[in-house]
């Protein structure tokens, strides 16, 4: 059970706005979405001090996304070959709107257990 998320709402309402909460919740549909209703999703908050800002990460066990994939599934309506119908396509690209206006950077990697991390590095 993922039990933090109050907290987290209201700590990155505060520093952020709700923009971010929206981010959040965005990375997480998804992982519901596309790594199955009920598994383990980890979120992970850390300060990189000497960069002045924050990473977050939200790790998921589902079946990841392919390297020639990695950037597009942050455009607008993305989702042909991978999106399975589950979605529009918009939640990733709103995702980048909303951290790159907090002038941040947000992107995915390979779960080296296997799925999906989605990391943004927010300045503070
Ligand atoms: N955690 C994940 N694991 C595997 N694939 C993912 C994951 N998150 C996103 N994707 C892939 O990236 C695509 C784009 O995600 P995005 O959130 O933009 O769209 P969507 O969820 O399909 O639709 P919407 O968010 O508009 O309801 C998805 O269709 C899916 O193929
Ligand atoms: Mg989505």
């Amino acid at each position: 059970m993922l039990y933090g998320i109050n907290q987290l709402k209201i700590t990155v309402s505060v520093a952020f706005g709700t923009g971010m909460y929206q981010v959040i919740n965005n990375l997480f549909i998804n992982a519901i979405k596309f790594a199955g209703n009920g598994k383990l999703v980890i979120l992970k908050m850390s300060i990189l001090e000497k960069k002045n800002s924050l990473l977050i990460s939200v790790i998921d066990n589902g079946p990841g996304i392919p390297d020639k994939e990695k950037d597009r599934v942050f455009d607008k309506f993305h989702g042909d070959d991978t999106s399975k119908g589950k979605g529009l396509g918009l939640g990733l690209y709103i995702c980048k709107r909303i951290v790159e206006l907090h002038k941040g950077k947000i992107w995915v990697e390979d779960n080296p257990d296997g799925g999906a991390i989605f990391k943004m590095v927010l300045p503070i």
